[in-house]
């Protein structure tokens, strides 16, 4: 069974169909990318999976709890957890203070049972890990507004796996970035995978193609195909979608 089920999914800005009966889904494990061109619908389908945005119409299933309807944070509580375009990090706190405010958000109810001293303790050592687990553990004490974009990036993602989802949603983590900080993302991510599904909207098709496992492509707001990154790269109704800047990116990155 899939871990994720959208099932005719429906989105309408007045007259615009911007999410027109869309089903997909997302297996376990998998990192499943989602691109297509701009105005696809690739931040729209992410916002009514995220609670952000309502339905219309559909249903969305996050393994096998009905998620239509509810708010944003009780998806959070089933789950689902994201990365937005812009960084939610709090730029004034460092790094260290960032994380451990978000392992304490996500603190469950067997650290109430723990005595403060050990509480802070358990809150701090998983904080640490956290630091560990996207490569700031040496800019704990930096003030967060002062790291490098690509080292705020990592940042976010930390925030949004201190919820230990089952499902990561990353809405373009490689926006803006450079080709050094674009490659150590796509290692972040690789890392990430063991412990949770991702589901990745991202231009880069480079690193697309060597993160995704299977591929959907949007266009005006309907899915197009989905495959492996073989089968997307000779779709000729992908190329011809495609046609102009991206399709030479494409091309760069087959
Ligand atoms: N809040 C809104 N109100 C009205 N129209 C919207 C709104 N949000 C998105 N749209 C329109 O819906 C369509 C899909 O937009 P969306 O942002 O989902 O595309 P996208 O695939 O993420 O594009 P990009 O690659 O540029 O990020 C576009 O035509 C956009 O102008
Ligand atoms: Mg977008």
């Amino acid at each position: 069974m899939s871990l994720l089920v959208a099932n005719q999914l429906v989105k309408r800005f007045g007259a615009l169909l911007a999410t027109d009966h869309v089903s997909f889904a997302v297996d376990r494990g998998e990192v499943h990318a989602l691109i297509g061109p701009n105005g696809a619908g690739k931040s729209t389908l992410v916002n009514l999976i995220s609670g952000l945005l309502s339905a219309d119409a559909g249903t969305l299933v996050l393994d096998g709890v009905e998620l239509t309807g509810l708010p944003p944070h009780r998806r959070v509580a089933c789950g689902l957890s994201r990365c937005f375009q812009v960084t939610s990090i709090f730029p004034q706190q460092s790094v260290g203070e960032n994380l451990l405010l978000a392992v304490q958000a996500h603190a469950g109810s067997s650290f109430r049972m723990l005595r403060s001293r050990d509480r802070d303790a358990a809150l701090h050592a998983q904080a640490r890990d956290l630091a560990r687990r996207v490569h700031l553990e040496s800019e704990w004490l930096r003030t967060a507004g002062t790291l490098p974009h690509g080292a705020q990036r990592k940042l976010d993602v930390a925030l949004a796996i201190a919820a230990r989802p089952k499902l990561l949603l990353l809405d373009e983590p490689m926006a803006g970035m450079g080709p050094v900080e674009s490659a150590e993302m796509v290692r972040l991510i690789r890392s990430l995978r063991q412990d949770m599904a991702i589901l990745l909207i991202e231009h880069d098709m480079d690193a697309v193609f060597q993160l995704a496992d299977r591929i959907s492509v949007l266009v005006y707001g309907k899915v197009l195909t989905c495959g492996t990154a073989q089968e997307i790269k000779a779709n000729p109704q992908v190329q011809e979608v495609y046609l102009g800047s991206e399709a030479d990116a494409m091309e760069a990155a087959a």
